[in-house]
């Protein structure tokens, strides 16, 4: 039996102007343009190996070796029904190509991190998904293409198409046709600036990104304010600073905006709380940190671990400084991470 196969790795990526809210749910069109920052996949990645073979019967899936219904998940069906129809039509104009479009596939993907801790695991795992079903496809199209087809896996996926510094454009049209992922700045730009994760619970979140927003989209005044009046702006005002290098106003923009999106995550009703005391006992020490100068940002998404960027000579300090208040914290060199799950000794009094 001939059995086509590709198998390839995606990274995560972490919001510096974050995503939240959709203004169409099934095309996954967002309520405001997004940038963030591509770590490095020798750290954390999506691993995705897909066979597309005669031999077999349907299309089943395996995350992290468990298998999982593919028909029951919309948006991995939507991937695969867009990047199929994009085969078909190639095979269309060069009949000697083999007919990979109409064959059965197996797609077997993991992490090598947590899954659904708010590490974006989504953002990697689509990104790698619909990547690895353009190399078995062989489809011609370039990474801002595929984002547009990775945005309907999810949201944040667009972005882990490319390396560096990376827009999500929200666009203006109906079919989503213009709301896809560029790169501001390759990983080479920047490279004094390094990123390190704070792992204060790997326990699945409580309310899902996707729930989440939509909640907040409803309900939440102060998002209509953040989308129409802060954001654009905010955009402009980041891609300029990582253009410049410039760390202070960088990490500045991204605190505000983390701090804006847990305060949008507030206003939502009933309100919406990815944070824990932990985290926000990494907020005062890290603005404590700054009080002289901005040293370091920290930023934090649908769950409550810190992602803290900082220039490369100031990390090491900021590692004594976390493990000074949070003694039994470890740094794992493997995945270089200051990781410690739960038991986190009490806060620091102001
Ligand atoms: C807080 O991309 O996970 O990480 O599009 O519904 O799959 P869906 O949501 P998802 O949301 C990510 C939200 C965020 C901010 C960000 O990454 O920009």
């Amino acid at each position: 039996m001939t059995v086509f196969e590709a198998t390839c790795t995606a990274p995560v990526n972490i919001a510096v102007v974050k995503y939240w809210g959709k203004r169409d749910t099934s095309l996954i069109l967002p309520t405001n343009s997004s940038l963030s920052v591509t770590l490095s996949q020798d750290q954390l990645h999506s691993k995705t190996t897909i066979r597309a073979s005669a031999d077999f019967t349907s299309d089943r899936l395996w995350l992290n070796g468990i298998e999982e219904s593919i028909e029951k998940n919309k948006r991995l069906v939507a991937c695969l029904r867009e990047t199929r129809a994009l085969r078909a039509q190639i095979e269309e104009k060069d009949a000697s190509l083999p007919k990979l479009a109409s064959l059965k596939i197996h797609i077997c993907s993991e992490n090598n991190f947590p899954t659904a801790a708010g590490l974006a695991s989504s953002a990697s795992g689509y990104a790698c998904l619909v990547y690895t079903l353009s190399q078995l496809f062989q489809l011609p199209l370039d990474a801002s293409d595929l984002s547009i087809v990775a945005r309907q896996g999810s949201g944040s996926a667009c972005r882990s198409l490319f390396g560096g510094f990376v827009a999500w454009e929200m666009g203006e049209k109906a079919d989503g046709s213009d709301s896809k992922a560029v790169q501001i700045a390759p990983e080479t730009h920047w490279p004094d600036l390094q990123a390190m994760i704070c792992v204060v619970s790997d326990e699945k979140k409580g309310t899902s990104s996707t729930e989440g927003m939509q909640l907040t989209v409803k309900t939440s005044a102060l998002l209509q304010h953040r989308i129409k009046e802060v954001v654009p702006k905010r955009m402009e005002e980041m891609i300029a600073a990582i253009r410049n290098k410039d760390f202070p106003k960088f990490a500045e923009l991204t605190m505000q905006d983390s701090n804006q999106f847990h305060a949008v995550c507030l206003d939502t009703y009933p309100p919406i709380f990815y944070m824990n005391d932990i985290s926000r006992a990494i907020i005062r020490i890290i603005t404590e940190y700054n009080k002289d100068g901005v040293k370091a940002a920290y930023t934090f998404d649908a769950g409550p671990n810190a992602v803290i960027y900082a220039p490369e000579k100031n990390m090491a300090e900021i590692y004594a400084v976390l493990s000074h208040f949070f003694p039994g914290a470890t740094f794992d060199d493997s995945l270089g991470l200051l990781s410690k799950t739960s038991t986190l000794p009490p806060l620091p009094q102001n």
